[in-house]
């Protein structure tokens, strides 16, 4: 049955967004129908189809009391908005449904878990939102909660363990048969802890053991766990909440990373070997992964910062969803690049060999602000370059840079002169593999956001910015002498 609160909120949605044109969208990057979206929940195929929910709050460009969103796609890039999926309509989720994941229950029905936040009055007086996890079980359109939820209440939490900070369950089917499902928690310490739980039918849960702690070490609480396999490596990815920088690593606050080990399925245990941030630009948050059907491990995530959330009094929308990446491993490392499906979009092309750029440059057919657009940098001469600067979104006053230093290999993105109209963050700077000079970027531009894949995906840096889209010039210029390749084509979603 459809509650009340749902209800409205899809008519509201269904109304509200017919007054949004595609032209202030993106292109093939999802965004919330009406009003705020943050981090993607769900996303899964089901049924012939891709599926992805998403942290919504239809009433406004803020974050408020949190409903699921829902969408539909055949491709990962073009995707029809459906009726909101969930919303705060019980007395285990009165203030709100939280992060949650989705699978494909044997007979067939669709299974979301989700955290639901319940405020309550403690007894010193103090409101307090609890967090328990429970489940809905629909048909991929309509859902029903669970009468028995919360399927995880705080009580099957291990002692100390905080029943006020546990959420976002990511469920993932095992090998067997039976289930697993990763949640955040926080622990004694004040910070985060990634919980393994079990069940035989994706409905009885119990708790297994504590896969890893951050004893304070990466940010505070631990959010949106994703746990799985890659290229022999087991992942465990997390959102650190207010992450202190480590060199040219971790600066966004709150942030995300791979924690990359080996698990003993027998014994449960896993053990980190290594860390490596999964983005290293300026808007990413809370990503989540999914298997396709021809077994490819993707990954996409809320295209924003959570400091740097700001939507115009005019706008209708706020949010957006990262390209899905392909996911493999790597010379230990993970490596990302978009879901080939992107091909298929492919329009127009143009491309250039062999061009030397030393003084600023732009080249006839090289523009736009929907493009796939892969560069490829290299010294020109013996005594090498200072410096690579390419921009991007450029007009006569706005532009978005990309620097490349080969002496100290990092690379720079700045949307200083985007046309920002907000005194926050604009720059981010990465190592990146020395190769001798030499560096290939894929730009993925997509009117108001960039994302940026190095070397074949060793590094993935993305931002987005609000540039008028009239500025869509692209230029190349170097200190010391390069030479550069460049192939672009234009992204086509319709027809
Ligand atoms: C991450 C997060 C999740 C929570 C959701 C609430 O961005 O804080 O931990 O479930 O957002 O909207």
């Amino acid at each position: 049955m459809t509650s009340d609160i749902l209800k409205k909120a899809r008519e509201y949605e269904e109304r509200v967004s017919a007054y949004i044109s595609e032209k202030e969208r993106p292109a093939f990057h999802f965004s919330s129908r009406v009003g705020w979206m943050n981090d993607p929940n769900g996303f899964s195929y089901y049924k012939g189809a891709y599926h992805l929910f998403y942290q919504y709050h239809p009433y406004s460009t803020k974050w408020g009391p949190m409903h699921w969103g829902h969408a539909v796609s055949r491709d990962m890039l073009r995707w029809e908005y459906l009726p909101a999926a969930l919303a705060p309509d019980t007395p285990y989720d009165n203030a709100g449904c939280f992060s949650g994941s989705a699978l494909e229950l044997p007979d067939g029905r669709q299974l979301l878990m989700y955290t639901g936040v319940q405020e309550h009055l403690s007894r010193d007086g103090v409101r307090r939102d609890l967090q328990t996890q429970c489940l809905a079980v629909g048909d991929g359109l309509d859902y029903e909660k669970w009468p028995r939820n919360p399927v995880l209440p705080g009580d099957v939490l291990p002692e100390g363990f905080s029943r006020q900070d546990f959420r976002d369950p990511k469920m993932f089917r095992r090998s067997d048969g039976t289930y697993g499902c990763v949640v955040g928690c926080r622990t004694e310490d004040g910070s985060g802890a990634i919980l393994l739980f079990e069940s035989a039918d994706a409905f009885a849960w119990r708790f297994v053991t504590v896969l890893d702690r951050c004893w304070n070490e990466f940010g505070r609480m631990w959010e949106c766990p994703d746990f799985f396999p890659l290229g022999g490596k087991q992942i465990l990815m997390v959102s650190p909440q207010d992450m202190s920088a480590l060199g040219l690593e971790f600066h966004n606050g709150d942030c995300t990373m791979f924690l990359i080990g080996s698990y003993d399925e027998q014994a449960r245990r896993f053990e980190r070997e290594n860390v490596q941030a999964v983005d290293y630009g300026l808007d990413f948050y809370a990503p989540q992964t999914t298997v396709t059907p021809d077994g490819r491990r993707v990954v996409l995530g809320w295209m924003q910062n959570w400091d740097t959330c700001f939507a115009k009094p005019e706008d209708k929308w706020f949010g957006q969803i990262t390209l899905p990446r392909e996911l493999s491993y790597r010379d230990g490392r993970v490596v990302q690049n978009p879901v080939r499906e992107l091909e298929k979009l492919h329009g127009r092309r143009v491309s250039y060999a062999d061009i030397p750029v030393q003084e600023e440059l732009t080249l006839r057919g090289v523009y736009g602000r929907t493009i796939d657009m892969t560069v490829t940098v290299r010294p020109r001469s013996e005594c090498g370059y200072t410096s690579f600067r390419m921009k991007v979104a450029a007009g006569s006053q706005h532009y978005t840079s990309i620097t490349y230093t080969p002496l100290t290999s990092t690379l720079r993105v700045s949307r200083d002169h985007s046309g920002t109209n907000r005194d926050f963050v604009h720059v981010r700077e990465c190592f990146v593999r020395n190769r001798g000079g030499e560096i290939k970027l894929r730009v993925i531009l997509d009117r108001l956001s960039a994302e940026i894949f190095v070397n074949d995906g060793e590094q993935a840096l993305t931002l987005t910015f609000s540039t008028p889209l009239s500025a869509d010039g692209i230029s190349f210029q170097s200190q010391g002498k390069t030479v550069i390749n460049v192939e672009k084509y234009d992204i086509v979603t319709q027809g």
